[in-house]
Formats: C-alpha cells, sequence, structure tokens
C-alpha cells in the first residue's frame, strides 16, 4: 500500500513521455522510441520494464513494444481516455493529497495551503491543465449520461438548464434524445469557451445558450428542469445552501431541481472508492459526499423539498427537489 505512489508516478511518467502516443501506430523497437523521446535507452529500457510489468506495454517476440488494451487507454483521444487525469493527478491531487493529515486536522480544503489558491483558480492559470482536467470530466460524463437518461423521463420539459455543467457533455446527451427541449448550460467564463465544441451543432439550431458567470451570483430562470451534477460534493454546507438557493431562486413553482450525486449510504457501509471520493473532496475543496438524508436538510434549509430518490445505475442517485409548497407529483420518473 505504502508503494502506491510508484504506480501512479510510473503511469504518469509514460503519459509525460508520451509513450502511449508513440506506440498508438503500432509496436516500435525500443531504441527508435528512445531516439523519439530523446531519452538515453539504458533508462528508458529499465521504464519499459516496469510498465510491461505492470501491463500498460508488452515485449513482443521481436523485441519490439506494443501497447496493451490497458495502455491505450492512456493515449490521447482514446474512448475513455485516463490521459487527462494521470496529468491532474500528478499536478494537483497527489501535492493536495500529501497534505491529508492537514485537512483532517482543520476540517476544511488543503489545496490552498498547497497551491495558494483554490482548484478553479489553479486551472484558471494553468490552460492545459484546465483542459485536460475538463477533458477527463467529459469522457467520465458522457458515460453517466446515459444512465441518467434511462432513470429519468425528461419528456415533459420544455428548457432544462446544467448548473457547472463542464463542457456540456451531459447537456449534449439529453438534448439529443429529446428533440421537444432547449438547453442553458452555466458555467465559469473560463470553462464555457471550450463548451462551445461540444455544444455547438446544437446550439447552431438554436437549441442551446451558453453562459459564463458565477453560479452563486444568479441563474437564469424560465427553465423547467435544474441540474446540479457532480457539483455539490465540492463544496461545504455553507455554499452548498447558497448554491441551492441561487437555483430556488430561479425556480418557478413547477421546477424541478436534479441534485445527481454518488449518495454515501447511512452508517459506514459505503465502498472503499466513494470513502476514499470523500476525502478527496475534503482535501481538495473542504466539501464531502453526503447521505440523502443530509441532502434532505441542506434543500430543506434552502427552501427546496425532495419528493424523489431515483438510483441510477452508474453508482448516482438522482434527488429530485422542488420548492417547498409544490411538491405537486407528475409522472417523471420511469
Ligand atoms: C466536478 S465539476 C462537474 C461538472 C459537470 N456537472 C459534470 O458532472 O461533469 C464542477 C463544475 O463546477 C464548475 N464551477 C465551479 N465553481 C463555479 C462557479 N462559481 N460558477 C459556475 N461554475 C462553477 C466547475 O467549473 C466545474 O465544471
Amino acid at each position: 500500500m505504502l508503494n502506491g505512489y510508484r504506480t501512479t508516478a510510473l503511469l504518469y511518467a509514460a503519459v509525460e513521455l508520451g509513450i502511449p502516443d508513440l506506440l498508438t501506430a503500432g509496436p516500435l523497437d525500443p531504441a527508435e522510441l528512445a531516439r523519439q523521446i530523446g531519452a538515453p535507452p539504458e533508462a528508458l529500457a529499465r521504464l519499459l520494464s516496469a510498465l510491461d510489468q505492470s501491463g500498460i506495454i508488452r515485449h513482443g517476440g521481436d523485441n519490439r513494444v506494443s501497447l496493451t488494451s490497458l495502455g491505450r487507454e492512456l493515449a490521447t483521444g482514446a474512448t475513455g481516455s485516463l490521459q487527462s487525469l494521470a496529468l491532474v493527478t500528478a499536478a494537483e491531487f497527489l501535492p493536495a493529497w500529501m497534505q491529508l493529515s492537514s485537512a483532517v486536522r482543520t476540517g476544511g480544503a488543503v489545496f490552498g495551503e498547497v497551491f495558494g489558491m483554490t482548484p478553479w483558480e489553479h486551472r484558471q492559470r494553468n490552460p492545459n491543465l484546465n483542459a485536460a482536467f475538463n477533458r477527463w470530466l467529459d469522457d467520465e460524463t458522457v458515460e453517466h449520461a446515459r444512465s441518467i437518461l434511462r432513470a429519468y423521463d425528461f419528456s415533459g420539459a420544455h428548457e432544462i438548464t446544467d448548473v457547472g455543467g463542464g463542457h456540456g457533455a451531459l447537456l449534449k446527451v439529453i438534448l439529443e434524445s429529446h428533440r421537444q427541449l432547449r438547453g442553458v448550460l452555466i458555467d465559469l467564463p473560463e470553462v464555457v469557451v471550450d463548451a462551445r465544441r461540444v455544444l455547438h451543432q446544437i446550439q447552431a439550431v438554436g437549441r442551446c445558450r451558453i453562459e459564463g458567470g458565477d453560479f452563486f451570483s444568479g441563474i437564469s430562470p424560465g427553465s423547467d428542469i435544474y441540474l446540479l451534477k457532480s457539483v455539490l460534493h465540492n463544496w461545504n454546507d455553507a455554499d452548498c445552501l447558497r448554491l441551492l438557493q441561487s437555483c430556488g431562486a430561479a425556480m418557478s413553482a413547477t421546477s424541478r431541481l436534479l441534485i445527481i450525486e454518488r449518495v454515501l449510504p447511512d452508517g459506514r457501509s459505503a465502498d472503499a472508492s466513494l470513502r476514499l471520493l470523500d476525502l478527496h473532496m475534503l482535501v481538495m475543496f473542504g466539501g464531502s459526499e453526503r447521505t440523502a438524508d443530509a441532502y434532505r436538510i441542506l434543500a430543506r434549509t434552502a427552501g427546496l423539498e425532495i419528493t424523489q430518490k431515483i438510483p441510477v445505475d452508474c453508482g448516482f442517485t438522482i434527488l429530485e427537489a422542488v420548492q417547498t409548497g409544490n411538491k405537486r407529483r407528475p409522472e417523471h420518473s420511469r
């Protein structure tokens, strides 16, 4: 367990040196690979042996090296590519996690101690990192979007706003499956600049509006459905309350808010990866994963009532909320 950092560093070194990309076109002789990377062949051979042992590459009978299916996941543009995650892990996650004890002592984020700013500010100042983080989220979100569509019926709605919707990956999948829907994407200005690439076809036919801004300072009214996917877990209770109030102020008496999160089970039975994700939220943002009850209490304090709890087959739960006092229940969920 203590040597786990070596595997992380090994994968990161492979990505940093461009090995998965260089091998995407086909097997290469290690000496040729060393020449293309500009590294001494002996040092590269040592790295390649370790990557072979980890199942990332394979030495063939002709001694040329090729990518395994696992290694292909680290290449640029691979479906569900983990290359971006490798980059963000090395640049941000690992340095912040090394201060985990400090986060536990204070009960707040330690990212600021390490970097002197929030993760959002850090990414704003490092466009390559910002792009890598959002690419990773896009890939992950597209996978989740199909499951969310199966779990929730969007057919009665006319307009949907994705609050903190990143590049619009979830919004795109929903709008493509429901031709009657118009969409609004709200995220930080430096994030939405790249959303135009994801949403341009839908934007071109006037079915989508992109708004760069701060979701705490105001959210446009008029949508039937507001989405908050993987957003509240980034924030502490006080900020969650401000954001839920901001959503509540935009909602009409018939609007619904869908909080889509990995919900902690009551008690201590959550699986290890969810417990670690909870600590990740603490270290990075001072946020946390929460139980459905904790979301219910936050929502109620913000003047919202959770009316439905719908499990999604990718591990998320949809918590549907309406303004308190508007508990009408049309058949919106399957
Ligand atoms: C964990 S990501 C989730 C993105 C998307 N909902 C998804 O599930 O893929 C959180 C998002 O909140 C956005 N965000 C953070 N602070 C924000 C703010 N003050 N105003 C608007 N968006 C913000 C980030 O840029 C990021 O896209």
